[in-house]
């Protein structure tokens, strides 16, 4: 990707243009390809050395952390879930995380899962019961809705508790039966 450096402590001509390794989206982040970077006057004053309230950046340094763009990589599972994963862990619960692709199930997995499914997989819903050891999760958090929304409802314990947040898939879940011995609504 193309840059411009700032090379050393000084003038404009400490700005110079070269080119960088493109960046490698990681989970929680995203790549923007930049349509138009700004520059603040503080930098301004960082780059010319003059600065005495923030810490020297090491050179060489790219400037301008004002950009405008388009997102061109995703490296985000889910932000809602992501949370939900990261609660559901540090209050002690066995967590199963679910997501498309290999990719977002890595990302759940550091996340704290202790056990990840594609749910664009056919069988996704046995391998959560597996992951439960046949009983199904004890709670199911849904943000997507839909089918996926549904299928989890399915596979909810008998007696516990499905709570709904969102609908990402453009669906609500609508088509859930209302069955309270299988699944409370929150
Ligand atoms: N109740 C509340 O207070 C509250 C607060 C915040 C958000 N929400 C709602 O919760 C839902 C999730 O929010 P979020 O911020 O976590 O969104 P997000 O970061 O965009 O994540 C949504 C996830 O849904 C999955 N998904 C499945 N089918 C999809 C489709 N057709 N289009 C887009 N995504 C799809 C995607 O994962 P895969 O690609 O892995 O399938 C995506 O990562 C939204 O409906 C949002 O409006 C509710």
């Amino acid at each position: 990707m193309r840059v411009v450096q700032v090379v050393g402590f000084g003038g404009p001509e400490m700005l110079v243009a070269g080119e960088a390794p493109d960046q490698v989206v990681g989970p929680g982040q995203v790549v923007i390809e930049v349509a138009v970077a700004g520059v603040t006057f503080v930098e301004t004053q960082i780059r010319r050395g003059l600065d005495r309230w923030h810490d020297r950046p090491q050179v060489p340094y790219v400037p301008g952390g004002l950009v405008a763009g388009v997102v061109s990589a995703v490296g985000a599972a889910g932000g809602v879930g992501s949370l939900l994963v990261q609660l559901a862990w540090t209050a002690g619960a066995r967590v199963v995380g679910a997501a498309r692709g290999g990719r977002k199930l890595d990302a759940v997995k550091e996340l704290g899962a202790d056990a990840v499914v594609d749910y664009s997989t056919l069988d996704w819903t046995d391998q959560v019961r597996e992951a439960t050891a046949g009983a199904g999760p004890d709670v199911v958090f849904d943000g997507v809705g839909g089918e996926i929304g549904r299928a989890a409802f399915e596979v909810t314990a008998r007696g516990g508790r499905f709570s709904v947040h969102g609908a990402a898939s453009g669906e609500s879940p609508t088509s859930i039966p209302n069955r309270p011995a299988t699944g409370v609504w929150r």
